[in-house]
C-alpha cells in the first residue's frame, strides 16, 4: 500500500476467501460494506452475502478507536484485525471505515499477479492521516470530462484515502454547470470555437462543449458521498470568467462583445468589480451551487486576475473612490478592490454556514510580496511557490499546500520526467516549514490537473498515476516515516492494481526498486 501504515504487527495467519464468506456491517456502514462487497466480489466471483456468519469480513463503529489522536485523525482512523476466521474493521465514523475498505483493497492485487487464492495476509492494523484536508483538483473547464470521467477519477481518489474533489467548473474556455437562472451560461458559455495548438497563430478550429446539468452534479455528490469523498465546487472570480462574460456582456467593464476564449493564458477581461449587478450574478450563482453541493468549503477561486480593465472602468474607478481605497505600497487600489470583491462573496458564503477558499494571489505576487488583504477567514490555497503557503500561514490565514512546480501533475516539465526523478519531483514537495505552532493552519495538500492539453480520459489518468499515490503519501503518511526506497514496492503493488482496473498510468519509473 501507499502510504506507508502508521502501526502493522503481521502474523502467519492469513484470511481466505471462500464461497461461505459473509460481510456483517452496522446499521451505519451499509455503505461501506457494499464498497467491500464490490471490491471482493471479482475474487470470489459473486457479491459477498450481508450477514453475519462464522467466517466473516466484521465492520464496527466504536468510539473508543483513536484515544489521544487528534479530533480530525480520530474521525478519519480505523483498525483491521485480521485472522484466519475474521477480519476485523473498526472505525470512530462511516468515513474511517472506508479508508479501512481501501486499506483491504491495497492488500488484495498481488493475488491477481499470483493468479492464486485470494487471502488477506493477517496482522494488526491502526492507521490514520496526517492531514484533514486530502485534495485532487481537476479543471474541466479548459476541457470538459463527462460524468463517467469524473466517477472514475472520484474511485481513484477513495483508493488513495483522499477525502476531497475540488471541481474547477468555470474558466474562460468554458462553463461547466447549469444554472437555472443564468440559462445563457451554459447555452453560450460551455462553448467554444476551437482550442490553440502550440507554435501556431489562432485555434484548431475544433469545437470543445460539455457541461454537466444540475441533476448530474448532484449524481456526483452521491457517488463521491458514498464512497468517503467531499466535492469542493469552484467558480473562479473575478477573472477566468471569459465564458461567463460571452453569456452576459453586461457583467464587465467594457461590455464586450465577448467570445469563449479559443486561447489559453491569463486575459484582461473580468468581471466588473463597480457594478452592483455584478455581485447580484455571483450571489445567485452561489445559491445554486451551495443549494447542489452541501460541502463545508466553496472555492472562490481569485486567482490571476489582471487590473487593467478597473483601471480604466469608470466604475470599478467610482467603487474604489466609495470605499476609499488607498494603495498602501504594493497594495495597489486595484488589489484591494479585489479583496473587498472577494470578502463580499465570502461573506455570503459564510452566512450560509460554510467557509470560502481562494487562490493565494489574492494575498502573494509572483514575488512573494504581501499584496492583498482579504479577510481571515478565507483559507488560502497555496500554487504560486512552496514560500506562498509559508506566508499565507504566518499572515495568519488557514492554508492549503499545492505548489505548481510539485503538485501541478499536468505540467509538462513533470511529465516529461523519466525514472526516480519522475517520482521524486511529487515526492519532495518541500512541506513548509513552520513551527508546531503554525503547522496546524495547514490544512492539508492538494494536487492539480489542469486541463489546457488534457482532453482525454486516458491521458488524464496517465497523468495522475501512479504519482497521486506520492501525493497520498505527502496527505496522509507519516512524515517521520517518508522513505523514498520503502516505497517503491508499495508503489509497483499500486501499478498493478491500477493495472487490474484497467486504469492507464504513467510507466516512466516503472522499473525502479
Ligand atoms: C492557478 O494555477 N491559476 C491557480
Ligand atoms: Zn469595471
Amino acid at each position: 500500500m501507499s502510504p506507508a501504515l502508521r502501526t502493522l504487527s503481521e502474523t502467519d495467519e492469513s484470511f481466505l476467501l471462500n464461497a461461505g464468506t459473509t460481510i456483517e456491517a452496522d446499521e451505519a456502514l451499509q455503505d461501506a460494506a457494499g464498497a467491500l462487497s464490490t471490491l471482493l466480489e471479482p475474487y470470489v466471483g459473486r457479491a459477498l452475502p450481508l450477514k453475519a456468519g462464522r467466517h466473516s469480513l466484521v465492520l464496527r463503529l466504536d468510539e473508543t478507536l483513536g484515544e489521544g489522536l487528534k479530533p480530525f485523525q480520530k474521525e478519519e482512523c480505523y483498525s483491521l484485525e485480521v485472522t484466519a476466521d475474521k477480519v476485523v474493521l473498526t472505525a470512530v465514523t462511516t468515513l474511517g471505515a472506508f479508508h479501512g475498505v481501501q486499506t483491504l483493497a491495497k492488500a488484495l492485487p498481488a493475488l491477481w499477479q499470483a493468479g492464486a487464492c485470494a487471502a488477506l495476509p493477517g496482522g494488526k492494523v491502526m492507521d490514520y492521516p496526517e492531514y484533514p484536508y486530502r485534495a485532487f483538483m481537476l479543471d474541466c473547464g479548459r476541457h470538459f470530462f463527462p460524468v463517467s470521467t469524473v466517477k472514475k477519477v472520484i474511485d481513484i481518489l477513495a483508493l488513495h484515502q483522499l477525502n476531497t474533489f475540488h471541481w474547477h467548473l468555470s474558466e474562460d474556455q468554458g462553463w461547466r454547470l447549469e444554472i437555472k437562472k443564468y440559462p445563457r451560461l451554459t447555452e453560450v458559455g460551455s462553448r467554444r470555437a476551437g482550442s490553440p495548438v502550440p507554435g501556431r497563430e489562432g485555434h484548431d478550429g475544433v469545437p470543445v462543449s460539455g457541461f454537466y446539468t444540475q441533476e448530474e452534479a448532484r449524481e456526483v455528490v452521491a457517488y463521491a458521498a458514498a464512497r468517503g469523498i467531499e466535492v469542493i465546487p469552484e467558480i473562479d472570480l473575478p477573472g477566468h470568467m471569459k465564458a461567463a462574460l460571452a453569456s452576459y456582456p453586461e457583467l464587465g467593464c467594457t461590455g464586450g462583445p465577448y467570445e469563449v476564449a479559443c486561447e489559453y493564458g491569463v486575459l484582461d477581461d473580468v468581471l466588473c468589480a463597480g457594478r452592483k449587478e455584478t455581485l447580484q450574478f455571483v450571489c445567485d450563482v452561489l445559491d445554486e451551487v451551495m443549494d447542489i453541493f452541501p460541502s463545508r468549503y466553496i472555492h472562490l477561486g481569485g486567482d490571476e486576475c489582471p487590473k487593467v480593465r478597473w483601471e480604466a472602468c469608470p466604475r470599478c474607478q467610482a467603487q474604489i473612490r466609495f470605499l476609499g481605497l488607498k494603495s498602501q505600497g504594493k497594495r495597489t487600489r486595484e488589489e484591494l478592490l479585489q479583496s473587498w470583491f472577494m470578502d463580499q462573496v465570502s461573506t455570503y458564503v459564510e452566512a450560509h454556514g460554510r467557509r470560502s477558499i481562494a487562490w493565494n494571489d489574492v494575498l502573494v505576487d509572483w514575488g512573494n510580496d504581501v499584496i492583498g488583504a482579504p479577510s481571515k477567514k478565507t483559507v488560502m490555497a497555496g500554487w504560486m511557490r512552496p514560500v506562498s503557503t509559508e506566508i499565507a500561514v504566518r499572515e495568519g490565514y488557514d492554508a492549503i499546500f499545492c505548489p505548481v512546480g510539485h503538485l501541478y501533475l499536468s505540467s509538462r516539465e513533470g511529465n516529461e520526467l523519466r525514472g526516480e526523478a519522475y517520482l521524486r519531483r511529487v515526492f519532495d514537495a518541500p512541506l513548509p516549514a513552520l513551527q508546531a505552532d503554525e503547522k496546524f493552519h495547514i490544512l492539508g495538500v492538494e494536487a492539480c490537473i489542469w486541463s489546457e492539453w488534457v482532453d482525454q480520459e486516458d491521458l488524464l489518468l496517465w497523468e495522475l498515476l501512479p504519482r497521486l499515490a506520492l501525493v497520498s503519501d505527502l496527505q496522509w503518511g507519516d512524515p517521520a516515516a517518508r522513505d523514498f526506497k520503502a516505497m517503491l514496492p508499495r508503489l509497483e503493488r499500486m501499478q498493478q492494481l491500477y493495472t487490474a482496473r484497467g486504469w492507464k498510468w504513467n510507466e516512466a519509473a516503472a522499473t525502479l526498486q
